[in-house]
């Protein structure tokens, strides 16, 4: 008997539709033996349509999208759109509207994939953070006055409240508990709280007191440990082998995460959830829409690959999950380079490649 998940894509802009396609061509391979069966539906929104139209993601859509057991898109972002406008209008719109309140970022350097960190290999990194993904500055609370004079006044304020906070821990807390089970090497490892406490009193102290509470009463046999932001900078860099499950706010996530895409070797490789653990979740490479590498078949797919991968795994098909993830590191043992253009390899190449070995 064959299971049947329907996902709903959006290619979107720039190399977006390219490496979404052979995502899509990978987990067709990965499920054609058999078992699983997917259904794609395919959205067009995105900086071309929003050009033509003037639309960016109608709230019909949103209700459209709930049906889906998963969403996957390539990228979202046009140099011929004011930033800011395709950001909140579809891909902050989408993360809100369906609460994919988690936003999980796995940095994991795989085998023959260069890192700019002399002397680290795939043994010392190979961690996750998880970004709360609908909260604090991202909520757009605050404004301006005096707007165009010298006294403009400008506030975004860092919202929390503490059900948003401790949904967040939760989630980090129970995949922790499971890496743990998994593996010696992550449950040698804390939990790592990531903030700014000592500036940023009142959110700061909400998360870490939140944090200490869960830990201590839910989970006492996983050890904690907290850093501030500007020091997880430069420990993901000195000793990124610290670190198993990273959990933190919304923005701070979001910068650390860049970095630690880079260390993983660059946004070619690196992959993204937004995830609803009781709706709908989305997946995606980190990686923007690159245009200047758009329609040349030379961007690198490998995160659209690994965002497919996650997604599989997330739907409960961790055997097809992990088939992809050893085709894919085969595949990286060939490859010359993970950066576009220099792969050895064009886009559908490599697509094609890790059809094939999966
Ligand atoms: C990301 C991106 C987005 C974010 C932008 C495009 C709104 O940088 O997914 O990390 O800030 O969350
Ligand atoms: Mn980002």
């Amino acid at each position: 008997m064959s299971k049947t998940y329907k996902i709903a894509t959006i290619p979107g802009d720039g190399t977006g539709p390219e490496v979404l396609r052979e995502g899509v061509k990978v987990l067709n391979a990965a499920t054609s033996k058999g078992g699983v069966k997917l259904e794609f539906t395919e959205f067009d929104f995105g900086g071309a349509r929003y050009l033509r139209t003037g639309e960016t993601l109608p709230d019909s859509a949103v209700e459209e999208f709930k049906k889906f057991d998963a969403m996957f898109l390539g990228a979202i972002g046009h140099p011929d759109v004011k930033p800011g406008i395709l950001e909140q209008g579809i891909l902050l719109k989408i993360r809100f509207a369906l609460d994919q309140y988690i936003n999980l970022r796995p940095v994991k350097l795989y085998p023959n994939v260069e890192t700019p960190l002399r002397d680290k290999g795939p043994e010392h990194i190979d961690f996750v953070v998880i970004r709360e993904n609908t909260g604090g500055i991202y909520t757009g609370h605050g404004g301006a006055t005096r707007l165009g004079t010298t006294d403009e006044i400008a506030t975004q304020l860092m919202v929390y409240d503490r059900r948003t906070v401790d949904r967040c821990l939760k989630y980090a807390f129970e995949l922790k508990k499971k890496r743990n089970a998994k593996d010696k090497k992550y449950a040698a490892k804390p939990i790592t709280l990531i903030h700014k406490r000592n500036v940023l009193t009142y959110c700061g102290d909400l998360w870490y007191r939140a944090f200490e509470e869960m830990g201590k009463k839910q989970y006492p046999e996983i050890k904690r440990d907290y850093n501030h932001v500007d020091a997880a900078n430069m420990w993901f860099v000195k000793n990124p082998e610290w670190f198993d499950v990273a959990v933190t706010e919304n923005l701070f996530g979001d910068i650390i995460t860049d970095l630690g895409a880079m260390i993983q070797g660059g946004l070619g490789v690196a992959s993204g959830g937004n995830i609803n653990p009781e709706g709908v979740s989305m997946f995606e490479p980190m990686g923007g829409s690159a245009p200047k590498y758009a329609r040349m078949n030379v961007i690198n797919p490998m995160a659209a690959i690994g965002a497919a991968m996650m997604m599989l795994d997330f739907l409960g098909e961790a055997k097809s999950a992990q088939a992809i993830e050893a085709a894919m590191i085969a595949s990286m043992k060939k490859m010359k380079s993970q950066a576009a253009g220099q792969m050895g390899y064009s886009t559908t190449d490599v697509g094609d490649m890790v059809a094939e070995m999966v």
